[in-house]
């Protein structure tokens, strides 16, 4: 088995040359976004302070792979784990960082890539809601330029979404040629031209749940039949239909209608809801405590996970084939 050489010529785009990708956090999400760039062909470092976590990273990849059918050899022989963050981004065109969700660190770990990367590398952190402006207070002028959000969704090998975010100091020529080697490495980027908290999908995502939650807490309906409704309905059209496009199908009079009766009803709360307080308390915490809005057995909890990486694999597999 060779080693992949890269991404095909006519998507290259703006990728003139292979790339050099250090990925700085390897775990649920760092070993699955240095995945795509070493599936593409370029050259891969990850890096995490956890030893355990950096030891699993590569073998996480392999396993991914083989669950799509695809031998991992080829991909693994571009991928390298260092240990030490400072030489592990020495040398490359693009630092994606994703540790833990902590301004603090975030802000520790990009003064020092900013220090050890070279001055031409594109910096990107994957925080799923951390506004990058403030990633970026403490780097100095060119590297708040150089610093760009990416944010990956779910599994990152799997899901095609990639928002790609400008702060207020990201150079254009950066946001675009992020953009650019998002969309040669086979990735669905979309541009957020402002920094705006939870980007684009998490706040669609979030008013949802919002207002999911507060149905439960108002005993309109279980936790379950919200699921059933979701899956069962316009979750279903979501592969092909957009909430825009949905708009247009049925058309902007009727919507305007819906909204008139609907908006006076629908929850606004500015905070979360206190069922999840509750919930937490009595212990009550999601799928690894057995129970969070939903009841979870352990073989329930690992089919969830399993059913999910098997319905992606195979949507995406439909996709490529143009079914
Ligand atoms: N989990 C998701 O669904 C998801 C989705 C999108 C974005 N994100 C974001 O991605 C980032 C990582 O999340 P995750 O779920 O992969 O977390 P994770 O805990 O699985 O991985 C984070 C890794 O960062 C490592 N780390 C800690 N300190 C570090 C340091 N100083 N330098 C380098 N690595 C360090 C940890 O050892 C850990 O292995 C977070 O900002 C998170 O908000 C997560």
């Amino acid at each position: 088995m060779t080693c992949s050489q890269g991404v095909p010529l006519q998507e290259r785009q703006m990728v003139d040359r292979n790339l050099s990708v250090a990925i700085v956090g390897a775990g649920l999400m760092g070993h699955g976004i240095g995945q795509v760039f070493a599936r593409a062909g370029h050259r891969v470092v990850l890096t995490d302070p956890a030893p355990d976590v950096l030891a699993r990273a590569i073998p996480r990849v392999e396993q991914n792979l083989r669950a799509e059918g695809v031998d991992p050899a080829g991909v693994t022989c571009n991928m390298a784990a260092e240990p030490d963050l400072r030489s592990a981004v020495a040398n490359v065109d693009l630092v994606i960082e994703a540790a833990p969700e902590k301004l603090a660190l975030k802000h520790r770990i990009f003064t020092e890539v900013a220090a050890a990367a070279p001055s031409h590398a594109i910096l990107a952190s994957n925080t799923s809601v951390i506004p990058i402006t403030r990633i970026g207070e403490p780097l100095d002028a060119g590297a708040r330029g150089r610093l760009v959000g990416t944010h990956w969704w779910n599994p990152p090998h799997l899901i095609p979404l990639v928002e790609v975010v400008r702060s207020e100091h990201t150079r254009m020529d950066v946001f675009e040629q992020t953009f650019a080697w998002l969309a040669a490495v086979g990735k669905a980027p979309v541009k957020v031209h402002r920094d705006v908290a939870g980007f684009i999908g998490n706040r669609l995502q979030h008013a949802l749940w919002r207002e999911a939650i507060a149905l439960v807490a108002d005993g309109v309906c279980d936790a379950e039949a919200i699921d059933t409704v979701v899956k069962n309905s316009f979750g279903l059209r979501m592969p092909v239909l957009g909430p825009m496009e949905n708009a247009d199908l049925v058309g902007l009079e009727l919507t305007r209608d819906v909204h008139r009766v609907l908006f006076p009803e629908l929850h606004d709360e500015k905070t979360h809801s206190p069922l999840l307080d509750r919930l937490i308390a009595q212990g009550h915490a999601g799928m690894r405590a057995g129970q969070g809005l939903r009841q979870w057995t352990p073989a329930a909890a690992e089919g969830v996970s399993r059913r999910l990486a098997t319905h992606l694999i195979r949507m995406l597999k439909t996709d490529a084939e143009g079914g």
